[in-house]
């Protein structure tokens, strides 16, 4: 059974959650590998729906085990609701959960930096969701945060947690003149999140070593996307961690090796959600349409996303960078009442048309998209349950995307019931069909 990879393309939002509940009656293991509480993965079951921060969008599949690895950052206050909100609602949590020892904690203090960096910011804030993800990471890569193993070690924990405190406090009060932190306060609160989350800390990089070894496939959740990448996305609007597929590996100790394939989720227009360049922005009649026909606004913080047209230069970038083998394409129906569609081909900038995906700043702000234009089908396609069932013009419209992207499309979503999925017949299709 293959390991793969599941990864946004965009700028997040793209349906992983809806992809990942939907693969995982085929595999055995779902673990995220970045990111902390910031992500908002969405599954809607029937009529229920449930939003994970950072569990994964497995827990719901009796026999599914699920890992929080290593490269996630964990705000425990947080991830014991999430716990909790699950219990009540019948989900099965027994011996099916595991946390890294090495996963690094969010503490208190990182949301208070996080809101308070941002304000600092001006109109250079990056937008975040405020749960204080990137000051977490800071701390890992400064090699001064607390991780999940810490929090088992009552002497160590303080030594730790005195140590920070101390110095987070004086950036609050002398660069952020915020407010600051006791030690004592954090200290208990802290004991307390050890007791409940002590029986699921483990070396989760072993327990998917030994996993694989036994023959169990494994799918990587990716968080976040492509393009919030912290070395290959929009920098600095962007999240803190590795959210391509590389990342895969270091987050979680799988080496590259056992990873069999990757796939690249990515709605059939775009969003994004805080600030940062967006080349196929719409503003107006067309923007409000795909907000409102699409439900775009952010799981985590309820924030409207900012939406646009899809773009098959930064889809390509995406393909390259995360090794796509195929591409599942959500919210195709949002498009349903378009008379016309747009699909960026490339980015005038300079007297120039640039077709691969640049790295400067200033070409991301200020090149003007240049589009093919295409025709809208016009028709609901939310009952589609092949295919070949799809309007002429909406198939156009996949095989167009396609051979600019130069990936196989082999997953469809039309809405956002599990059943609403069509798949290409045959794996990796290089071209859709009936
Ligand atoms: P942070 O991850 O909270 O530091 O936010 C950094 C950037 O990533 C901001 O533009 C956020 O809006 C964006 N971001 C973080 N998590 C998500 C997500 O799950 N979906 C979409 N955007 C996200």
């Amino acid at each position: 059974m293959p390991n793969i990879v599941v990864v946004g393309t965009q700028w997040g939002d793209e349906g992983k959650g809806k992809v990942v509940d939907v693969l995982t009656p085929i595999v055995n293991v779902v673990v995220r590998y970045q990111g902390g509480n910031n992500a908002g993965h969405t599954v809607v079951v029937g009529r229920d729906k449930y939003v994970f921060h950072s569990i994964p969008s497995g827990i719901l599949h009796r026999g599914c085990t699920c890992i929080i690895g290593c490269g996630v950052v964990i705000d425990p206050g947080s991830l014991i609701e999430e716990l909790e909100s699950l219990v009540q609602r019948g989900v099965a949590l027994d011996g099916n959960l595991f946390i890294s020892k090495n996963a690094h904690l969010i503490m208190p203090y990182h949301p208070a930096l996080d809101l308070a960096s941002e304000a600092h910011l001006g109109k250079r804030r990056i937008g975040t969701t405020g749960r204080g993800v990137g000051p977490a990471y800071m701390d890992k890569a400064a090699r001064v945060g607390i991780r999940m193993a810490d929090l088992l070690d009552e002497r160590l924990f303080r030594e730790k947690l005195e140590y920070n405190v101390a110095q987070k406090n004086r950036i609050l009060r002398e660069i952020y003149d915020a407010q600051t932190f006791g030690v004592e306060a954090i200290f208990q609160q802290y004991r307390r999140y050890a007791g409940w989350l002590a029986p699921y800390i483990t070396d989760t990089a072993l327990l998917l070593h030994r996993l694989i070894e036994a023959g169990r496939s494994v799918l990587f959740e990716g968080a976040q996307a492509t393009m919030l990448d912290i070395d290959h996305g929009t920098y600095p609007y962007v999240t803190s961690s590795s959210t391509t597929a590389g990342g895969a590996a270091t987050g979680t100790g799988v080496p590259p090796t056992k990873i069999n394939g990757v796939l690249g989720i990515s709605k059939a227009y775009c969003t994004r959600v805080g600030g940062g360049p967006f080349m196929t922005e719409v503003y107006g009649e067309m923007a409000d349409r795909l907000r409102a026909r699409g439900n775009e606004y952010g799981a985590v913080t309820g924030r409207p996303r900012r939406c646009g047209w899809a773009d098959a230069v930064a889809l390509r970038y995406a393909a390259r960078i995360n090794g796509l083998d195929t591409i599942a394409l959500t919210k195709l129906d949002v498009l349903d009442t378009c008379e016309t569609l747009r699909i960026c081909v490339g980015y005038r900038y300079g007297g120039e048309v640039l077709t691969d995906f640049p790295e400067e700043e200033r070409i991301w702000h200020e090149a003007e998209p240049v589009y093919e234009e295409l025709e809208g089908w016009q028709d609901e396609i939310g009952g589609a349950t092949a295919f070949g069932d799809l309007p002429a013009a909406a198939r156009t419209y996949l095989e167009r995307l396609q051979e600019l992207v130069g990936v196989a499309i082999g997953v469809v979503s039309v809405g956002p019931g599990r059943e609403q999925s069509l798949t290409a017949g045959g794996s990796g299709a290089p071209t859709l069909g009936g």
